[in-house]
């Protein structure tokens, strides 16, 4: 299978040109002005940008989480992503209390057997147990199955925080194996108290679950990690960071060299704390972690992300049902599943808010939301960019197509969406996974089973794809 696309304007990280791409099966094969080549299918992509496929690091399918499970499976899940130009993602595979480390993986592998995905699957290893079930040895070799990032989880106590022992020691592990570490920073400690006090107070509504969460927990634990990091000799990746206390430290190692790296999701771009005061127990629907944030930080977000700050932007696509998931803590903020939804409308959210209203350049929207990804989780450069020998993961991306974000039209099961409503200018035209329609227009083309899993490298290393580029030149 051959396809050509024609005179779309091509936008890398580093370039942004006029051109024609040739894929044969699975790659690109060729690039070049006006290509005169025979193709099984043509895409007349002029005045469309063409992107490398988006990748989205950080989301949660099918997972058991809060007394209940997510409500995508990797079927829908990857659906949506498709619509919103993802073509590959990183999801966390979580070990129960308990599981080896093995059964784990083989648990997730079970769901994208059961749930197909029509695009590209990784794992990371999210360890909450090295006394029972997980072992430091099977720790060490999750890098060989392909799983080359260690998720330590430093909140949600009783449930799946790790102490500082188990978060060390898995940094040494990544320091030998050369997995990258990543951690949800916040103190779970001081928070679990703040939770009992505040219900111990009768204060039982959503806009409890931000004010139990202050911002300096995050602060505190980024900082903490990126410490532990250094002493461990581990390169670390904080995910989420959603506000100043937690941008400072990360500031300070990207200043410095340490190996430590940050992302931010688009719903703390755009979302603040007052959502949770949304009455009729509507303020449920923004219950995620960490919470919305006083709305000054969205500044300090975006200014880090044009200043390299940030790396990456992904979406922690956690979605639980409002109605029957979110009311499980209709009485009480602390039962009601910590997540929200988002894999589909990152691209439009960041290219109408980012690229046209001149916070970020087109080239740092496709670094943010795909090179960078591919480069961290080791993925480059065969995904993240468009070159001669690449994955052909490529979106048509029409910057006119005027979009209303809403849950009537989206494509994950969840029954509602956080930017409900908002209309943007920019959306995906087509989209391919290897070289495979996925989308066109809004139709779905690719079936359940177009996704495969992803073999990563470790972190530094590379996937064979084009050649002459660097890995690990990350922003
Ligand atoms: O609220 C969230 N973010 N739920 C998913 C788990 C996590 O902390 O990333
Ligand atoms: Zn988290
Ligand atoms: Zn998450």
């Amino acid at each position: 299978m051959s396809v050509l696309i024609k005179g779309g304007r091509i936008v890398t990280a580093a370039d942004d040109y006029v051109g024609d791409i040739f894929i044969e099966d699975e790659r690109v094969t060729l690039i070049g002005e006006s290509l005169d080549m025979q193709a099984d299918k043509v895409i007349d992509a002029s005045g469309k940008y063409v992107i490398p496929g988006a990748i989205d690091p950080h989301t949660h399918m099918e997972m058991p989480f809060g007394g209940t499970v997510s409500c995508d499976d990797f079927t829908s899940g990857t659906v949506s992503a498709a619509f919103g130009g993802t073509t590959s993602h990183v999801d966390f595979c979580l070990q129960e209390p308990g599981q080896s480390l093995p059964d784990a993986l083989a648990t997730w592998h079970e769901k994208i057997e059961r749930a197909k995905p029509v695009i590209d699957v990784g794992f990371h290893l999210a360890v909450t147990d090295l006394e029972e079930g997980g072992t430091l040895e099977d720790l060490r070799k999750a890098p060989d199955e392909g799983v080359t990032s260690y998720k330590l989880f430093m909140a949600y106590k009783g449930a799946i925080m790790v102490d500082d022992e188990t978060l060390f020691k898995t940094m040494q592990v990544a320091a030998e194996t050369g997995a990258l570490v990543m951690v949800h920073a916040e103190n779970g400690d001081a928070i679990d108290v703040l939770v009992k006090q505040a219900l111990a107070e009768g204060k039982t509504e959503p806009k409890w679950h931000a004010a139990t969460r202050p911002p300096i927990t995050e602060g505190e634990a980024t900082n903490r990690a990126i410490q532990l990091a250094r002493i461990a000799g581990s390169p670390l990746y904080v995910v989420h960071v959603s506000c100043k206390e937690a941008i400072d430290p990360i500031a300070q190692a990207r200043t410095n060299d340490w190996h430590a790296w940050g992302e931010t999701c688009t719903q703390y771009l755009f979302i603040d704390e007052t959502a949770l005061d949304q009455p009729n127990f509507e303020g449920a629907k923004y219950v995620y972690t960490p919470p919305p944030r006083p709305k000054e930080n969205q500044e300090h977000l975006w200014h880090a992300l044009a200043t390299d700050v940030l790396s990456v932007v992904s979406t922690d696509h956690c979605p639980f049902n409002w109605d029957g998931q979110k009311t499980l803590g209709k009485d009480d903020f602390s039962k009601i599943p910590n997540g929200g939804p988002g894999i589909e409308n990152r691209l439009h959210m960041l290219h109408h808010f980012g690229v046209r209203q001149g916070r970020l350049s087109m080239n740092r929207f496709v670094e943010l939301v795909s090179t960078n990804p591919a480069k961290f989780f080791g993925m480059y450069p065969r995904k993240g960019t468009i070159a001669v020998g690449s994955d052909a993961d490529i979106v048509v991306f029409d910057p006119e197509k005027r979009v209303k974000i809403s849950a009537e039209t989206h494509h994950s099961n969840i029954d509602y969406n956080l930017f409900e409503g908002t209309e943007v200018s920019g959306a995906p035209e087509v989209v391919l996974v290897r070289g495979q329609v996925i989308v066109e227009g809004d139709r779905l083309v690719g079936k359940p089973g177009a996704g495969k899993f992803v073999k990563r490298a470790r972190f530094g290393e590379q996937l064979p794809g084009a050649s002459g580029q660097r890995p690990l030149n990350v922003g």
